[in-house]
Parts: C-alpha cells; sequence; structure tokens
C-alpha cells in the first residue's frame, strides 16, 4: 500500500530553497509517529535535506544519476521511479512517499491514501508546490481539529484521504 504525507500551504508550497518553508515541530512529530517502523520513499533532493537518516525507518532515495550511491543500512539508492513505486504498491506493509514536489507529482497516480498536513498560511517566495488534490478523486476520511503552532501563530490540521471507489490508482497490470 502507497501513502503520500506531506505539509501544504493553502497556496499548495511544499518547499523553498530546498527546505521546508516553516519548522512545525508538531508535524515532525505527526510525521514521526505516521513513518517510524516503515519504508519511506523519496527524491534525491527531500534526502539531501533531511538532517540525517533517519532511525528505525528505511529510505528508498531515487536519484537519477546513475553513480550516486549512499553507504548506510537504512538507505536503498534507485535509480528508476516507476518500478520501485509499483513494488511499494504491491507490498504488504504501508509505504510512504515523503516528497519532494517532482516526487510527489509522479507518484501521485499511485497513491492509495494522503496524510495531508494542511497549513494555514501561503509562501509567496516558495519554489516547490503539491498537486491540487481533487475531490473527485479523493475522499477526506479524517479532519483532525485545527491547532495552532505556538511559534508563529500559524494554524494547522490534519487531513487523511482515501482514494474514492472507482477512481482508480494505477494498478501494474495497466501499464
Ligand atoms: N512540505 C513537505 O511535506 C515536503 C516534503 C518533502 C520535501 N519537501 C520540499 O520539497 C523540495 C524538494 O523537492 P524537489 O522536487 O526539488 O526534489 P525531490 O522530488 O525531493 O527530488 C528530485 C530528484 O529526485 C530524482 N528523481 C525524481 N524523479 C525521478 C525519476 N523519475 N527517475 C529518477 N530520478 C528521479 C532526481 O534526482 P537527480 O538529482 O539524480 O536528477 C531529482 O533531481 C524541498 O524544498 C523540500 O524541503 C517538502
Amino acid at each position: 500500500m502507497l501513502s503520500v504525507i506531506v505539509a501544504v500551504a493553502s497556496d499548495g508550497a511544499i518547499g523553498r530553497a530546498g527546505t521546508l518553508p516553516w519548522h512545525l515541530p508538531e508535524d515532525l512529530k505527526h510525521f514521526r509517529r505516521l513513518t517510524k517502523g516503515h519504508t519511506m520513499l523519496m527524491g534525491l533532493n527531500t534526502f539531501i535535506s533531511l538532517p540525517k537518516v533517519l532511525p528505525g525507518r528505511k529510505h528508498i532515495v531515487i536519484a537519477d544519476d546513475p553513480s550516486y550511491c549512499f553507504d548506510h543500512p537504512d538507505v536503498i539508492v534507485k535509480h528508476e521511479l516507476i518500478p520501485a513505486l509499483l513494488e511499494a504498491k504491491a507490498a504488504q506493509e504501508e509505504i510512504f512517499i515523503i516528497g519532494g514536489g517532482s516526487i510527489y507529482r509522479q507518484a501521485m497516480p499511485y497513491a492509495d491514501k494522503l496524510y495531508l498536513t494542511r497549513i494555514d498560511t501561503v509562501i509567496p517566495d516558495a519554489d516547490t508546490f503539491f498537486p491540487e488534490v481533487s475531490e473527485e478523486d479523493w475522499q477526506a476520511v479524517k479532519e483532525g481539529d485545527p491547532l495552532t503552532d505556538p511559534e508563529t501563530g500559524w494554524s494547522f490540521r490534519y487531513v487523511d484521504y482515501i482514494r474514492r471507489p472507482g477512481e482508480c490508482s494505477q494498478e501494474p497490470e495497466k501499464l
């Protein structure tokens, strides 16, 4: 099963100059709670932006550069995205797509579930965006109460979506 996890501003912004445009400790805890013990799939830019290899999680890193490698027992580098997505989708366990913009765009048609943190702000100088979550394709199944970040005063909330029945995500046999 393939899940997308992302924090997104009201204007769709998710990144700025290679990093997150915000520091929301509560959201980082939410990310850790959901992903701990699971496999995470990400693009090379997102991997590079992490402060370290995240403990207790396997990292699949997608890099175009065939010479890129990273020697760590919890990191696997792959050079082709679609086979990696299909393998992850067919897995029994929940595998998380954790970004960034280019991987989200390519992976959304394959995703079964979305975990969105909706942040009630706009980022005027953002350079990376999340695709629109169409209500035709996605149904909100869990909507958290608004929370407030004590540092910025921004409000945010967690919303989980599942793909609507009939709106099939890409299956291996259809490719
Ligand atoms: N708000 C959030 O929840 C969130 C989460 C994650 C990331 N972000 C932000 O998103 C930004 C990074 O996003 P991004 O779009 O720049 O980068 P990205 O998606 O993390 O990584 C892009 C890289 O992945 C590789 N790649 C992508 N598609 C590929 C494919 N089909 N086949 C092979 N390799 C492929 C390429 O590596 P090569 O370099 O080898 O070509 C490409 O340069 C940062 O600002 C980050 O902080 C935000």
